[in-house]
Protein backbone atom coordinates (compact mmCIF):
# COMPACT_ATOMS: atom_id res chain seq x y z
CA UNK A 1 0.00 0.00 0.00
CA UNK A 2 0.91 3.43 -0.04
CA UNK A 3 0.59 5.29 3.09
CA UNK A 4 1.13 9.14 3.63
CA UNK A 5 2.89 10.34 7.12
CA UNK A 6 1.68 13.41 8.24
CA UNK A 7 4.49 14.69 10.98
CA UNK A 8 6.20 11.63 9.57
CA UNK A 9 9.98 13.33 9.82
CA UNK A 10 9.35 13.65 13.65
CA UNK A 11 10.06 11.17 15.83
CA UNK A 12 7.43 8.37 15.60
CA UNK A 13 6.96 9.67 12.51
CA UNK A 14 10.27 8.68 11.30
CA UNK A 15 10.30 4.90 12.83
CA UNK A 16 7.02 4.81 11.29
CA UNK A 17 8.22 5.23 7.69
CA UNK A 18 11.13 2.86 8.49
CA UNK A 19 8.94 -0.04 9.42
CA UNK A 20 6.35 0.68 6.58
CA UNK A 21 9.43 1.06 4.04
CA UNK A 22 10.72 -2.56 5.36
CA UNK A 23 7.42 -3.74 5.16
CA UNK A 24 6.98 -2.97 0.99
CA UNK A 25 4.97 -0.77 1.26
CA UNK A 26 5.19 3.27 0.12
CA UNK A 27 5.73 6.10 2.06
CA UNK A 28 5.22 10.01 1.52
CA UNK A 29 5.98 12.46 4.31
CA UNK A 30 4.82 15.99 4.86
CA UNK A 31 6.20 17.63 7.74
CA UNK A 32 6.06 21.44 7.86
CA UNK A 33 9.57 21.04 10.25
CA UNK A 34 8.29 22.91 13.26
CA UNK A 35 9.66 20.30 15.50
CA UNK A 36 12.10 17.63 12.91
CA UNK A 37 14.46 17.44 10.61
CA UNK A 38 14.82 17.03 7.32
CA UNK A 39 17.80 15.13 7.92
CA UNK A 40 15.62 12.54 9.86
CA UNK A 41 14.25 11.28 6.18
CA UNK A 42 17.24 11.08 5.24
CA UNK A 43 18.48 8.72 7.21
CA UNK A 44 15.42 6.47 7.24
CA UNK A 45 16.29 6.37 3.36
CA UNK A 46 19.87 5.65 4.66
CA UNK A 47 18.34 2.94 7.10
CA UNK A 48 16.16 1.32 4.24
CA UNK A 49 17.91 1.99 1.06
CA UNK A 50 14.07 3.08 -0.37
CA UNK A 51 12.99 6.50 -1.44
CA UNK A 52 10.63 8.39 0.56
CA UNK A 53 8.43 11.45 -1.35
CA UNK A 54 8.92 14.39 1.06
CA UNK A 55 6.50 17.89 1.02
CA UNK A 56 7.12 20.27 3.11
CA UNK A 57 3.58 21.88 4.34
CA UNK A 58 1.44 22.64 6.76
CA UNK A 59 -1.04 20.32 7.10
CA UNK A 60 -3.48 22.53 8.17
CA UNK A 61 -3.13 24.59 4.06
CA UNK A 62 -5.97 23.15 3.21
CA UNK A 63 -4.90 24.61 -0.82
CA UNK A 64 -1.67 22.54 -0.44
CA UNK A 65 -2.60 19.57 1.38
CA UNK A 66 -5.57 18.62 -1.07
CA UNK A 67 -2.70 19.13 -4.02
CA UNK A 68 -0.72 16.67 -2.38
CA UNK A 69 -3.49 14.18 -1.60
CA UNK A 70 -4.69 14.35 -4.85
CA UNK A 71 -1.08 13.65 -6.69
CA UNK A 72 -0.35 10.58 -4.14
CA UNK A 73 -3.79 8.92 -3.30
CA UNK A 74 -2.55 7.26 -0.79
CA UNK A 75 -4.32 4.00 0.69
CA UNK A 76 -3.92 4.98 4.36
CA UNK A 77 -3.17 8.73 5.86
CA UNK A 78 -1.85 8.21 9.25
CA UNK A 79 -1.98 11.56 11.33
CA UNK A 80 0.96 12.23 13.45
CA UNK A 81 1.48 15.96 12.92
CA UNK A 82 0.58 17.77 15.80
CA UNK A 83 2.26 20.09 18.89
CA UNK A 84 3.04 17.38 21.98
CA UNK A 85 4.45 19.41 24.96
CA UNK A 86 2.25 18.90 27.95
CA UNK A 87 3.54 22.11 29.54
CA UNK A 88 3.81 24.64 26.26
CA UNK A 89 0.25 23.16 25.82
CA UNK A 90 -0.99 25.06 29.18
CA UNK A 91 1.08 28.40 28.17
CA UNK A 92 -0.69 28.40 24.63
CA UNK A 93 -3.74 26.62 24.33
CA UNK A 94 -5.38 28.36 21.31
CA UNK A 95 -1.83 27.59 19.15
CA UNK A 96 -2.74 24.15 20.93
CA UNK A 97 -6.20 23.98 19.98
CA UNK A 98 -5.57 26.03 16.49
CA UNK A 99 -3.30 23.20 15.33
CA UNK A 100 -3.99 20.15 16.39
CA UNK A 101 -7.43 20.36 15.71
CA UNK A 102 -7.04 22.29 12.34
CA UNK A 103 -4.59 19.45 10.60
CA UNK A 104 -7.33 16.78 11.80
CA UNK A 105 -10.39 19.01 10.11
CA UNK A 106 -8.56 20.01 7.03
CA UNK A 107 -7.22 16.37 6.52
CA UNK A 108 -11.01 14.82 6.60
CA UNK A 109 -12.29 17.55 4.04
CA UNK A 110 -9.67 16.68 1.78
CA UNK A 111 -10.46 13.12 2.41
CA UNK A 112 -14.06 13.48 1.87
CA UNK A 113 -13.31 15.47 -1.69
CA UNK A 114 -11.36 13.26 -2.85
CA UNK A 115 -12.63 9.98 -1.97
CA UNK A 116 -10.04 8.75 0.33
CA UNK A 117 -11.36 6.46 3.45
CA UNK A 118 -8.38 5.40 5.77
CA UNK A 119 -6.98 7.20 8.36
CA UNK A 120 -4.74 6.37 11.60
CA UNK A 121 -4.74 8.43 14.01
CA UNK A 122 -1.97 9.50 16.83
CA UNK A 123 -3.61 9.18 20.33
CA UNK A 124 -2.47 9.32 23.60
CA UNK A 125 -2.85 6.73 27.23
CA UNK A 126 -3.64 10.48 28.13
CA UNK A 127 -7.30 10.71 27.49
CA UNK A 128 -8.23 7.80 29.85
CA UNK A 129 -7.38 10.99 32.29
CA UNK A 130 -7.27 10.04 36.35
CA UNK A 131 -10.06 8.39 37.28
CA UNK A 132 -9.83 5.20 35.94
CA UNK A 133 -7.20 2.24 37.17
CA UNK A 134 -4.85 0.45 35.09
CA UNK A 135 -4.49 -1.96 33.20
CA UNK A 136 -6.08 1.05 30.71
CA UNK A 137 -8.68 -1.30 28.26
CA UNK A 138 -10.11 0.71 25.24
CA UNK A 139 -14.06 0.37 26.17
CA UNK A 140 -13.08 2.37 29.43
CA UNK A 141 -14.69 5.87 29.35
CA UNK A 142 -12.39 8.38 28.24
CA UNK A 143 -11.57 11.03 31.66
CA UNK A 144 -10.56 14.50 32.17
CA UNK A 145 -7.67 15.27 30.48
CA UNK A 146 -5.06 17.72 33.00
CA UNK A 147 -4.26 20.20 29.93
CA UNK A 148 -4.87 21.68 26.56
CA UNK A 149 -2.65 18.87 24.67
CA UNK A 150 -4.47 15.77 26.71
CA UNK A 151 -8.02 17.48 25.46
CA UNK A 152 -6.85 18.38 22.02
CA UNK A 153 -6.24 14.35 21.65
CA UNK A 154 -9.47 13.94 23.49
CA UNK A 155 -11.55 16.21 21.11
CA UNK A 156 -9.59 14.58 17.64
CA UNK A 157 -11.28 11.31 19.10
CA UNK A 158 -13.92 12.68 18.90
CA UNK A 159 -14.26 14.54 15.35
CA UNK A 160 -13.01 11.63 13.77
CA UNK A 161 -15.27 9.02 15.52
CA UNK A 162 -18.32 11.52 14.12
CA UNK A 163 -16.97 12.20 10.90
CA UNK A 164 -16.90 8.24 10.66
CA UNK A 165 -20.41 7.83 11.84
CA UNK A 166 -21.87 10.08 9.51
CA UNK A 167 -19.76 8.51 6.42
CA UNK A 168 -21.41 5.18 7.34
CA UNK A 169 -24.74 6.66 6.53
CA UNK A 170 -23.70 8.80 3.17
CA UNK A 171 -23.58 6.15 0.86
CA UNK A 172 -23.14 7.69 -2.16
CA UNK A 173 -20.13 10.52 -1.09
CA UNK A 174 -16.75 10.38 -1.66
CA UNK A 175 -15.97 9.22 1.87
CA UNK A 176 -18.84 6.72 2.29
CA UNK A 177 -17.74 4.27 4.64
CA UNK A 178 -14.50 5.91 6.43
CA UNK A 179 -12.05 3.86 8.14
CA UNK A 180 -10.58 5.03 10.89
CA UNK A 181 -8.08 3.47 13.56
CA UNK A 182 -7.52 5.96 17.07
CA UNK A 183 -4.20 4.50 18.27
CA UNK A 184 -4.23 5.21 22.06
CA UNK A 185 0.14 5.08 22.80
CA UNK A 186 1.73 4.91 26.19
CA UNK A 187 4.81 5.79 26.75
CA UNK A 188 6.83 5.29 23.79
CA UNK A 189 10.60 5.58 24.25
CA UNK A 190 13.95 4.07 22.43
CA UNK A 191 15.16 4.59 18.84
CA UNK A 192 15.52 2.38 15.87
CA UNK A 193 18.49 0.00 16.63
CA UNK A 194 21.17 1.40 13.89
CA UNK A 195 21.03 4.31 16.69
CA UNK A 196 20.89 6.56 13.16
CA UNK A 197 17.02 8.12 13.80
CA UNK A 198 15.62 8.71 17.88
CA UNK A 199 14.15 11.51 19.55
CA UNK A 200 15.31 14.83 19.40
CA UNK A 201 13.51 17.23 21.64
CA UNK A 202 13.97 21.01 21.80
CA UNK A 203 15.25 22.34 24.59
CA UNK A 204 15.38 20.95 27.91
CA UNK A 205 12.98 17.84 28.04
CA UNK A 206 10.46 17.21 29.62
CA UNK A 207 9.82 13.60 29.49
CA UNK A 208 11.51 10.67 31.78
CA UNK A 209 14.06 8.90 29.07
CA UNK A 210 15.31 11.81 26.87
CA UNK A 211 16.50 13.83 30.30
CA UNK A 212 17.99 10.29 31.25
CA UNK A 213 19.53 10.29 27.92
CA UNK A 214 21.02 13.53 28.43
CA UNK A 215 22.11 13.10 31.55
CA UNK A 216 23.76 10.10 31.20
CA UNK A 217 25.50 11.71 27.70
CA UNK A 218 26.66 14.46 30.25
CA UNK A 219 24.60 17.34 28.82
CA UNK A 220 22.77 17.77 32.05
CA UNK A 221 23.96 17.54 35.68
CA UNK A 222 21.24 14.90 37.11
CA UNK A 223 17.87 13.99 36.80
CA UNK A 224 14.98 15.03 39.02
CA UNK A 225 13.02 11.96 40.07
CA UNK A 226 9.08 13.91 40.29
CA UNK A 227 8.34 12.79 43.31
CA UNK A 228 9.06 9.07 45.61
CA UNK A 229 6.15 9.12 48.02
CA UNK A 230 3.53 7.15 45.33
CA UNK A 231 1.92 4.44 47.07
CA UNK A 232 4.27 1.93 44.86
CA UNK A 233 6.78 -0.65 45.48
CA UNK A 234 9.36 2.05 45.57
CA UNK A 235 7.41 4.66 45.72
CA UNK A 236 8.12 6.65 42.27
CA UNK A 237 4.97 6.26 38.93
CA UNK A 238 5.27 3.49 37.21
CA UNK A 239 4.66 3.81 33.39
CA UNK A 240 4.17 1.33 30.33
CA UNK A 241 7.44 2.36 28.17
CA UNK A 242 6.88 1.00 24.83
CA UNK A 243 9.87 0.93 22.33
CA UNK A 244 9.53 3.31 19.40
CA UNK A 245 9.91 0.49 17.15
CA UNK A 246 7.61 -1.64 18.38
CA UNK A 247 4.89 0.90 18.22
CA UNK A 248 6.11 1.61 14.97
CA UNK A 249 5.71 -1.91 13.79
CA UNK A 250 2.09 -1.65 15.69
CA UNK A 251 1.82 1.39 13.36
CA UNK A 252 2.05 -1.37 9.99
CA UNK A 253 -0.64 -3.56 11.35
CA UNK A 254 -2.77 -0.77 11.88
CA UNK A 255 -2.43 0.98 8.43
CA UNK A 256 -3.27 -2.92 7.20
CA UNK A 257 -6.41 -3.22 9.12
CA UNK A 258 -7.21 0.36 8.54
CA UNK A 259 -7.24 -0.18 5.01
CA UNK A 260 -9.22 -3.25 4.97
CA UNK A 261 -12.12 -2.71 7.18
CA UNK A 262 -14.94 -0.02 7.87
CA UNK A 263 -15.02 1.74 11.17
CA UNK A 264 -13.82 2.89 14.55
CA UNK A 265 -11.45 1.26 16.08
CA UNK A 266 -9.63 2.34 19.29
CA UNK A 267 -6.35 0.95 19.84
CA UNK A 268 -4.11 1.10 22.66
CA UNK A 269 -0.45 0.04 22.09
CA UNK A 270 1.35 -0.47 24.67
CA UNK A 271 3.61 -3.72 26.67
CA UNK A 272 0.97 -4.49 29.59
CA UNK A 273 3.88 -4.74 31.94
CA UNK A 274 4.43 -1.57 34.11
CA UNK A 275 8.01 -0.01 35.39
CA UNK A 276 8.82 2.51 37.99
CA UNK A 277 10.81 6.02 37.22
CA UNK A 278 13.92 4.16 39.06
CA UNK A 279 13.58 0.61 37.33
CA UNK A 280 14.39 2.97 34.33
CA UNK A 281 17.32 4.60 35.90
CA UNK A 282 18.34 1.19 36.72
CA UNK A 283 18.16 -0.10 33.55
CA UNK A 284 19.80 2.68 31.77
CA UNK A 285 22.52 3.07 34.09
CA UNK A 286 23.22 -0.36 32.95
CA UNK A 287 22.84 -0.03 29.28
CA UNK A 288 25.60 2.90 29.31
CA UNK A 289 27.95 1.65 31.56
CA UNK A 290 27.64 4.19 34.48
CA UNK A 291 24.84 4.98 37.06
CA UNK A 292 22.61 8.19 36.20
CA UNK A 293 22.93 10.91 38.54
CA UNK A 294 19.41 11.43 40.20
CA UNK A 295 17.81 13.74 42.93
CA UNK A 296 14.77 13.30 44.46
CA UNK A 297 12.10 16.02 44.09
CA UNK A 298 8.77 17.48 44.66
CA UNK A 299 5.73 15.50 41.93
CA UNK A 300 5.09 16.95 39.30
CA UNK A 301 1.28 18.58 39.12
CA UNK A 302 -1.09 16.88 36.77
CA UNK A 303 1.36 13.39 37.21
CA UNK A 304 -1.13 10.14 37.78
CA UNK A 305 0.73 7.46 40.40
CA UNK A 306 0.41 4.42 37.55
CA UNK A 307 -0.73 4.26 33.76
CA UNK A 308 -0.33 0.86 31.73
CA UNK A 309 -2.44 -0.66 29.29
CA UNK A 310 -4.08 -3.92 28.48
CA UNK A 311 -2.63 -4.67 25.34
CA UNK A 312 -4.53 -7.74 24.39
CA UNK A 313 -6.87 -6.04 21.55
CA UNK A 314 -4.09 -5.33 19.49
CA UNK A 315 -2.73 -8.40 19.98
CA UNK A 316 -6.51 -10.19 18.72
CA UNK A 317 -7.22 -6.93 16.10
CA UNK A 318 -4.02 -6.61 14.63
CA UNK A 319 -1.92 -9.84 15.50
CA UNK A 320 0.73 -7.30 17.26
CA UNK A 321 2.52 -7.57 20.32
CA UNK A 322 5.69 -5.69 21.36
CA UNK A 323 8.16 -7.85 21.78
CA UNK A 324 11.23 -5.26 23.01
CA UNK A 325 12.00 -4.75 26.93
CA UNK A 326 13.72 -1.62 29.32
CA UNK A 327 16.81 -3.71 28.30
CA UNK A 328 16.93 -2.89 24.39
CA UNK A 329 15.12 0.59 25.04
CA UNK A 330 17.80 1.96 27.09
CA UNK A 331 20.31 -0.28 25.03
CA UNK A 332 19.06 1.60 21.84
CA UNK A 333 17.91 5.24 23.39
CA UNK A 334 21.34 4.95 24.13
CA UNK A 335 23.43 4.55 20.81
CA UNK A 336 21.26 6.77 19.53
CA UNK A 337 22.43 9.47 22.35
CA UNK A 338 26.01 8.52 22.36
CA UNK A 339 26.54 8.70 18.70
CA UNK A 340 24.59 11.96 18.51
CA UNK A 341 25.21 13.59 21.54
CA UNK A 342 23.63 16.69 20.10
CA UNK A 343 20.29 14.96 18.43
CA UNK A 344 20.23 15.82 14.51
CA UNK A 345 22.12 19.31 14.89
CA UNK A 346 19.25 21.36 14.08
P1 LIG B 1 7.18 15.02 17.04
O1 LIG B 1 7.02 16.43 17.48
O2 LIG B 1 8.54 14.44 16.97
O3 LIG B 1 6.46 14.82 15.61
C1 LIG B 1 5.36 15.59 15.20
C2 LIG B 1 5.69 16.13 13.81
O4 LIG B 1 4.59 16.88 13.33
C3 LIG B 1 6.92 17.04 13.80
O5 LIG B 1 7.79 16.60 12.78
C4 LIG B 1 6.34 18.42 13.49
O6 LIG B 1 7.25 19.21 12.77
C5 LIG B 1 5.11 18.04 12.70
N1 LIG B 1 4.02 19.03 12.69
C6 LIG B 1 3.41 19.61 13.75
N2 LIG B 1 2.42 20.40 13.33
C7 LIG B 1 2.41 20.33 11.97
C8 LIG B 1 1.60 20.92 10.96
N3 LIG B 1 0.62 21.78 11.25
N4 LIG B 1 1.87 20.62 9.68
C9 LIG B 1 2.88 19.77 9.35
N5 LIG B 1 3.66 19.17 10.27
C10 LIG B 1 3.42 19.46 11.56
O7 LIG B 1 6.23 14.14 17.97
P2 LIG B 1 6.12 12.55 18.10
O8 LIG B 1 6.62 12.18 19.44
O9 LIG B 1 6.68 11.90 16.92
O10 LIG B 1 4.55 12.41 18.13
C11 LIG B 1 3.79 12.10 16.98
C12 LIG B 1 2.31 12.14 17.33
O11 LIG B 1 2.07 11.19 18.37
C13 LIG B 1 1.82 13.48 17.87
O12 LIG B 1 0.52 13.72 17.41
C14 LIG B 1 1.83 13.28 19.37
O13 LIG B 1 0.91 14.12 20.02
C15 LIG B 1 1.42 11.82 19.47
N6 LIG B 1 1.84 11.18 20.73
C16 LIG B 1 3.15 11.22 21.07
C17 LIG B 1 3.55 10.63 22.27
C18 LIG B 1 5.00 10.66 22.68
O14 LIG B 1 5.29 10.35 23.83
N7 LIG B 1 5.96 11.00 21.82
C19 LIG B 1 2.61 10.02 23.09
C20 LIG B 1 1.28 9.99 22.70
C21 LIG B 1 0.91 10.58 21.50
C1 LIG C 1 3.72 12.80 29.64
C2 LIG C 1 2.46 13.63 29.60
C3 LIG C 1 1.43 12.92 28.74
C4 LIG C 1 2.00 12.67 27.34
C5 LIG C 1 3.31 11.88 27.47
C6 LIG C 1 3.99 11.76 26.14
C7 LIG C 1 2.39 14.93 31.71
C8 LIG C 1 1.69 15.11 33.00
N1 LIG C 1 1.97 13.88 30.95
O1 LIG C 1 3.39 11.54 30.19
O2 LIG C 1 0.26 13.71 28.61
O3 LIG C 1 1.10 11.93 26.53
O4 LIG C 1 4.21 12.59 28.34
O5 LIG C 1 4.98 10.79 26.26
O6 LIG C 1 3.28 15.68 31.34
N2 LIG C 1 9.74 12.02 35.42
C9 LIG C 1 10.68 12.34 36.37
N3 LIG C 1 11.61 13.30 36.05
C10 LIG C 1 11.66 13.92 34.84
C11 LIG C 1 10.69 13.57 33.86
C12 LIG C 1 9.73 12.62 34.20
O7 LIG C 1 10.68 11.81 37.47
O8 LIG C 1 12.52 14.80 34.62
C13 LIG C 1 8.74 10.99 35.76
C14 LIG C 1 7.31 11.49 35.70
O9 LIG C 1 6.91 11.99 36.94
C15 LIG C 1 6.55 10.22 35.30
C16 LIG C 1 7.57 9.42 34.48
O10 LIG C 1 8.85 9.97 34.78
O11 LIG C 1 6.27 9.49 36.46
C17 LIG C 1 7.31 9.53 32.99
O12 LIG C 1 7.22 10.90 32.65
P1 LIG C 1 7.08 11.42 31.15
O13 LIG C 1 8.16 10.80 30.33
O14 LIG C 1 7.02 12.91 31.18
O15 LIG C 1 5.72 10.79 30.65
P2 LIG C 1 4.24 10.86 31.29
O16 LIG C 1 4.20 11.71 32.49
O17 LIG C 1 3.75 9.48 31.44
Amino acid sequence: MKALLTGGAGYIGSHTAVAMLEAGHEVAVVDNYYNSSEEAIRRVEKITGKSVSMYEADVADKSKMKEILAGEMPDCIIHFAGLKAVGESVEKPVEYYRNNIDTTLTLLECMKELGLGNIVFSSSATVYGEDNIPPFTENMPKGSCTNPYGWTKWMQEQILTDAQKASAGDASGGSAGLSVVLLRYFNPVGAHESGLIGEDPKGIPNNLMPYISQVAVGRRDHLTVFGNDYDTPDGTCRRDYIHVMDLAEGHVKAAEYCAAHKGTEVINLGTGEPYSVLDMVKAFGEACGKPVKYEIGPRRAGDVQDSWADADKAKELLGWKASRGIREICRDAWKWQSSNPEGYGK
